[in-house]
């Protein structure tokens, strides 16, 4: 294939952060699923002759989004709770109460297993065509070995995998195991994102357990059928949550069984999860919205990216995290949705960088950069992110003439076509 007559192309080629190294009056050539060629549609090579030719009319395209964090396999909905919060409860007070991330887990464990594929099938159908091709998605709302391994799998069965086979578990509690190809065939067989598993058992301790004896069942029940089944391991360190020592022992473990390393970090409050991050040289550290000069320039030096969530701090009506400040220490920034029903109930990645930049003061050019190249360095995923010969063809054509309408113009639908390992979506 090949798409031509693009007025201005993102192509994020020097991998410098920030810059989207863009091409004007672009052409692309797609061969099997991947990116052939890239360059001025005038200096197109010859293609063979039953090449199917797509002029674009000037607008603009770029990488499709890499969302590299959601939380968006769960049953039930939180409005209650955040009409409560306008009413001036507190995320911490609702979460004390029983509330919170309880109810949604009690909502996920309550669902039956193709309730919670469809769910986030669903999501990630409407992500999909707003331009995100690649998605993390950690468990969090099952808090047993069991629930929590459903909530893996059924992140996979709602997606693509991005590499590894899947492994095989018999953790059902009457001693059968998940029938995974059953709930493919219940998802049937559109285009869907590349689906990123991280396991999340660490998310808050399950309601009625003491915060030791929940790590212990994270380390001794649950990690050690992780390997195969997600990517990266998470911790959500903070007030309510684990601490810095409970992260360091499980993301320790974590990594010896070889899966990369995630933290929820300085989210409600300064823990001390950023430090922790440089030091077990993780993969990114999330939110970030305490991270302090410090935690900047270890984050930095340790090649730990930030993935900022601009939409739930949005959403929670609290500060955002220090974005510029974080970037020009030199650190590495993704952004992500958060996609969860408790702080962020986003899906739109072209809400995320409208945010980035009108709340965090990013420029355009990092925003953009951020949400693609950023969220796939956040990943550790080389092959995407970037329009360039050996990329997968994700793609992402606006309706507008300049990648600058995302920010300029928040709320509006511009994604005019979405490619997904060269194939058009919907
Ligand atoms: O990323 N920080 C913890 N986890 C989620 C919220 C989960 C929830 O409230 O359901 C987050 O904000
Ligand atoms: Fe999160």
């Amino acid at each position: 294939m090949l798409i031509t007559n693009i007025g201005q192309l993102v192509t994020n080629a020097s991998g410098v952060p920030g810059d989207v190294a863009v091409v004007r009056d672009a052409a692309i050539v797609i061969e099997g699923g991947d990116i052939a060629w890239v360059g001025p549609a005038a200096a197109t090579p010859r293609t063979h002759p039953d090449t199917v030719i797509l002029d674009v009319e000037g607008r603009a395209m770029m990488p499709g989004f890499v969302d590299a964090h959601t939380h968006l396999v769960y049953a039930g909905d939180r409005s209650e709770e955040f009409a409560r919060r306008l009413r001036g409860e507190s995320y911490e007070q609702i979460l004390a109460s029983g509330g919170g991330i309880h109810s949604t887990v009690a909502a996920t464990r309550a669902a039956s297993s193709s309730e919670l594929v469809d769910a986030a099938a669903s999501r990630m159908g409407r992500m999909l065509r707003m331009g995100t091709t690649t998605v993390e998605v950690k468990s969090g709302y099952g808090l047993t070995a069991f629930d929590e391994m459903r909530l893996l799998h059924a992140a996979v069965a709602a997606g693509q995998r991005a590499s590894r086979t899947m492994g095989s578990i018999d953790l059902a509690p009457d001693g059968t195991s998940h029938e995974l190809h059953e709930w493919q065939v219940t998802v049937g067989s559109d285009t869907r994102p590349t689906v990123v598993p991280t396991f999340l058992g660490a998310h808050v301790p399950d309601r009625g357990m003491e915060r030791a004896d929940y790590v212990a069942l994270v380390v001794e029940e649950m990690l050690p059928t992780i390997p195969g089944n997600a990517d990266f391991c998470d911790v959500f360190v903070d007030r309510g949550a684990f601490t810095v020592d409970d992260a360091r022992r499980i993301l320790t473990i974590a990594a010896g069984l070889g899966l990369g390393l995630r933290l929820h970090a300085e989210q409600l409050s300064h823990t001390g999860a950023a430090a922790l991050a440089a030091e077990l040289g993780a993969a990114s550290a999330d939110h970030l919205d305490h991270a302090t000069p410090e935690d900047a320039a270890a984050l930095a030096v340790a090649g730990v990216v930030a993935t900022l969530l601009p939409a739930a701090s949005f959403s929670m009506r609290s500060p955002q995290a220090p974005g510029r400040m974080l970037w020009d220490a030199g650190v590495t920034v993704a952004i992500a949705t958060d996609c969860n029903p408790g702080t962020s109930n986003v899906e739109s990645m072209p809400l995320v960088i409208a945010l980035a930049c009108l709340e965090m003061g990013l420029t355009p050019e990092e925003a953009i950069w951020a949400a693609t190249l950023g969220g796939a360095r956040s990943l550790r995923l080389a092959d995407r992110g970037r329009v360039t010969p050996g990329a997968v063809a994700d793609l992402v054509i606006l309706d507008a003439p300049s990648y600058l309408h995302i920010p300029y113009r928040p709320g509006t639908d511009l994604v005019w076509k979405v490619m997904k390992s060269g194939e058009w979506v919907g």
